[in-house]
């Protein structure tokens, strides 16, 4: 399931997975957790070669219980420090490097494995996974998107949703114009316009999709 922030990817494919008994992979906090490691060791995020020139070195692993997902670097679990806003503000500058991506596509092959998973991310449909049997792309329109991402960052009294708004335009702009695996939909996947929609009503048309390719 690929699409832009605030689309409801996350909560969609978390349901989806639920609702069949599969894995559940988030590949967004996986770039979050690279991203605050980058920031903790003091690493300039927007300098594409010193990002490139550390990316071996942190520990990253996930869990993949959709009832329960955890994320952790060197050990340390991470699940809250990698949604600041100082995280949301650097991920895009951390994710467009190219060696950053080749080391998260790969081991997102490896969590992956054969397969009986829902993967979320911006790339899942077109590069990680090119030959995943059912192809979500869920949208929703920019203000749906904002006011859901400040309805989540109740905690942040800056985070009002026209500042959200300004935020997650830069990012989408961001993660849909660098070089190294845009935000872009598989030319096989299937559209969701979610602004309308409720979560159930979201996951009831994945189900049918998955469905109907006798999932
Ligand atoms: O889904 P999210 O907002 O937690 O993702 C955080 C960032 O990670 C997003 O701005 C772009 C990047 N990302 C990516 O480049 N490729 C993915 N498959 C998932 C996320």
């Amino acid at each position: 399931m690929d699409g832009p922030s605030g689309s409801g990817k996350s909560s969609a494919s978390k349901g989806v997975a639920r609702a069949l008994g599969l894995r559940y992979l988030d590949t967004g906090a996986m770039y979050r957790a690279m991203t605050w490691w980058m920031l903790d060791q003091g690493v300039p995020v927007t300098d594409a070669g010193q990002v490139a020139a550390r990316v071996a070195e942190p520990v990253i692993e996930v869990g993949t219980d959709p009832a329960a997902p955890t994320i952790a670097v060197d050990g340390v679990d991470v699940s809250g420090p990698i949604r600041t806003r100082e995280v949301t503000n650097a991920v895009s500058a951390v994710s467009s490097v190219p060696a950053v991506r080749q080391r998260m596509v790969a081991l997102q092959r490896e969590v992956i494995g054969a397969g009986g998973i829902v993967v979320e991310g911006r790339d899942i449909g077109t590069v990680v996974v090119p030959d995943a049997p059912v192809k979500v792309f869920l949208t929703a329109s920019e203000d749906a998107r904002a006011q859901r991402r400040a309805r989540d960052l109740t905690d942040d009294p800056a985070a009002t949703v026209q500042v959200t708004l300004a935020e997650q335009a830069r990012r989408d702009r961001l993660d849909s114009t660098r070089t190294a695996s845009p935000l872009a939909k598989a030319a096989d996947a299937h559209e969701i316009d979610s602004t309308d929609l409720d979560l159930d009503e979201v996951v009831a048309e994945v189900l049918r999709l998955a469905k109907e390719s006798s999932l």
